[in-house]
């Protein structure tokens, strides 16, 4: 299989923002993690800024925009700590408000991807999925050079991107990096590591209303993702989205702080230094954006993430209070792009410790009430919801933690009696 550079996560950031200013975006700063949009938690997508462009309300001189998006994704907490799975993540984009077409996207899209002046990656790794009957978007990449082979049609799941229930969406067409056969996987889609999506190109040309019907918008749309910790990984040569240098960084961090090592063996301490290094990430930009741990919405998101990760802190072996240090290490790696890190740096760290010092009180406490509760279990009897909510109340513990520790003794949450 061909070969490719090497580049870091700061030069891939720049390169990007560079490539799409010169072909007339406009560069944006990221948004807050707090969106203006009232239907949304949290930005889960560079194009939640960008709203009320797709919606016609407001319009730009220049034909589009880009930019590097703060994001945070916590439908899927469960999985974080395995190879893949964010919760906080960057998101490169660029946008179009009817200012450029289907076309123009694929052709920079293309050139930013195989140019040697910006990822240089070569064709035969590079494979792409349009939506079921998108026969223009199949058209065009094969146009661009990509074998018929390179290009296969998903359906609905995969290939149709809306930010929530309601507002702009459409359909999609991603493209996938092979990473290599010594890496499971069939083909792209699938549940495999060896095709890894990394750029998701939409057509945003709905308006999905609250009664499910979908008019079209005033123009046609633009609106890409590419996740920047995925590319990073790819354009570094390694197999996860946690050895990008970001996240080895924060995972290097882990290692100094309980004396483990990542990658010599042990499942269970790799997924810690993993959950550690994603969730003491998020907390930081959270509270960097102003989100402060609460027991609802965002602020109950933050509580959890942030409690999560000191929990596995303690599971590697952290005696002393942490979360400070990796938050230091954060603003370290990522202050230069984002400046209200470092501007926020001595409340960021001050409520970390607040709360971290706070939960640490009933974490010891709780967790050998819930181990004795535990033991009493037999076969697949489930826990109580009981119990669950009496370490939910006393003790501070979030659902999905007690959910966690149950299952490592192999044992499940009775969820409905809980609520
Ligand atoms: N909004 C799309 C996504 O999040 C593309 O940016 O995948």
């Amino acid at each position: 299989m061909s070969n490719y550079k090497t580049m870091t996560t700061a030069e891939i950031r720049e390169n990007f923002l560079a490539f799409f200013e010169s072909k007339g975006c406009k560069v944006y700063p990221s948004s807050s993690l707090v969106p203006s949009d009232p239907s949304l938690l949290l930005a889960n997508a560079g194009m939640n800024q960008f709203k009320e462009y797709y919606q016609g309300i407001k319009t730009m001189k220049e034909i589009g925009a880009t930019s590097c998006q703060k994001c945070l994704r916590t439908n899927d907490i469960d999985n974080i700590g395995d190879n893949r799975h964010l919760s906080f993540f960057e998101m490169l984009g660029n946008f179009s408000f009817g200012g450029y077409t289907k076309r123009d996207a694929c052709t920079w899209a293309m050139e930013f991807i195989s140019s040697p002046e910006h990822l240089g990656l070569p064709l035969d790794r590079l494979y792409f999925t349009v939506f079921t009957d998108d026969d223009e978007a199949a058209e065009i990449w094969h146009s661009l050079g990509v074998a018929e082979d390179h290009i296969s049609r998903l359906g609905e799941e995969d290939n149709f991107w809306a930010a929530g229930p309601t507002g702009p969406c459409g359909p999609c067409s991603e493209i996938y990096f092979d990473q290599g056969p010594e890496f499971s996987g069939e083909k792209p889609g699938d549940d495999g590591d060896r095709y890894l999506e990394f750029w998701n190109l939409v057509f945003t040309q709905y308006d999905r209303q609250e009664d499910g019907s979908m008019p079209e918008l005033p123009h046609r749309n633009i609106d890409t993702g590419m996740g920047l910790e995925r590319i990073a990984a790819i354009m570094q040569h390694a197999g996860s989205n946690y050895e990008g240098d970001i996240m080895t960084s924060l995972i290097e961090l882990g290692e100094k702080l309980s004396g483990k090592h990542y990658q010599a063996g042990n499942e269970e301490v790799d997924r810690s230094l993993r959950i550690l290094a994603d969730h003491s990430r998020a907390v930081s930009f959270m509270i960097g954006d102003g989100i402060l741990p609460g027991n609802e919405g965002r602020s109950y998101i933050l509580r959890r993430l942030l409690r999560r990760a000191v929990y596995h802190g303690r599971l590697v072996g952290i005696q002393k209070t942490f979360m400070a240090e990796y938050a230091d290490e954060v603003v370290r790696l990522l202050g230069d792009a984002y400046p209200e890190l470092v501007e926020k740096r001595a409340l960021i760290e001050g409520i970390l410790t607040a709360e971290e010092e706070r939960f640490g009180t009933t974490l010891e406490a709780g967790e050998s009430k819930l181990e004795d509760e535990l033991k009493k279990l037999t076969g697949d009897e489930r826990l109580s919801g009981d119990v669950a909510f009496l370490l939910h109340d006393t003790y501070g513990f979030p659902i999905d933690l007690t959910r966690e520790i149950a299952a490592r003794a192999g044992h499940v949450v009775n969820e409905a009696q809980f609520e």
